[in-house]
């Protein structure tokens, strides 16, 4: 599972925790690898205030990752070219958001990215993560048998 933290998440913990709550990216990031790990499952983290390696690690995911789980934070608003990357990668992501986008200011309703995942969670502070993980091994245990896809299992190769 590769879990993709956006811009300023990094700040998590100290940022309007009003909104954005108090647990810090790190124990968050703990709490992921340690549910993972409970379903079988293991989870690479990565935060970037930088809209192209967000790009880059989705394109990268296509390698090992079953799924993606991504909140991109400012760039849910503005990044075609995060929505393009979400769209030409074959790996199902789940989009997160700690606040509630439908709650807040009207730029923030609408998401760029959210179309090209399978869905998103928002609202639940820390926990949408965790119910975001849990949708997105859901859905690959659902799709997959022995970590095989169902489109391709049958085909002798
Ligand atoms: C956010 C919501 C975005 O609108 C905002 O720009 C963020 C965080 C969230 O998790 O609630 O940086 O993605």
């Amino acid at each position: 599972m590769q879990v993709l933290h956006g811009p300023n998440l990094n700040l998590l913990g100290l940022r309007d925790p009003a909104i954005y709550g108090k647990t810090t990216l790190a124990e968050i990031d703990a709490e992921l690898t340690r549910r993972a790990a409970l379903r079988g499952a293991i989870v690479r983290s990565a935060q970037t205030n930088i809209e192209g390696e967000l790009v880059t690690l989705i394109q990268r995911a296509q390698g090992w990752a079953h799924a993606i789980v991504i909140n991109p934070a400012g760039y849910t608003h503005t990044s075609v070219a995060i929505r393009d990357a979400l769209d030409a990668v074959p790996v199902p992501a789940v989009e997160v958001h700690l606040s509630n986008l439908h709650a807040r200011e009207t730029f923030r309703h609408g998401s760029l990215t959210a179309a090209k995942c399978i869905g998103q969670i928002c609202g639940f502070g820390a926990q949408s993560y965790y119910l975001a993980l849990d949708a997105a091994l859901d859905h690959v245990e659902a799709t997959t048998r022995d970590g095989i896809p169902r489109k391709t299992q049958g085909r002798r190769s």
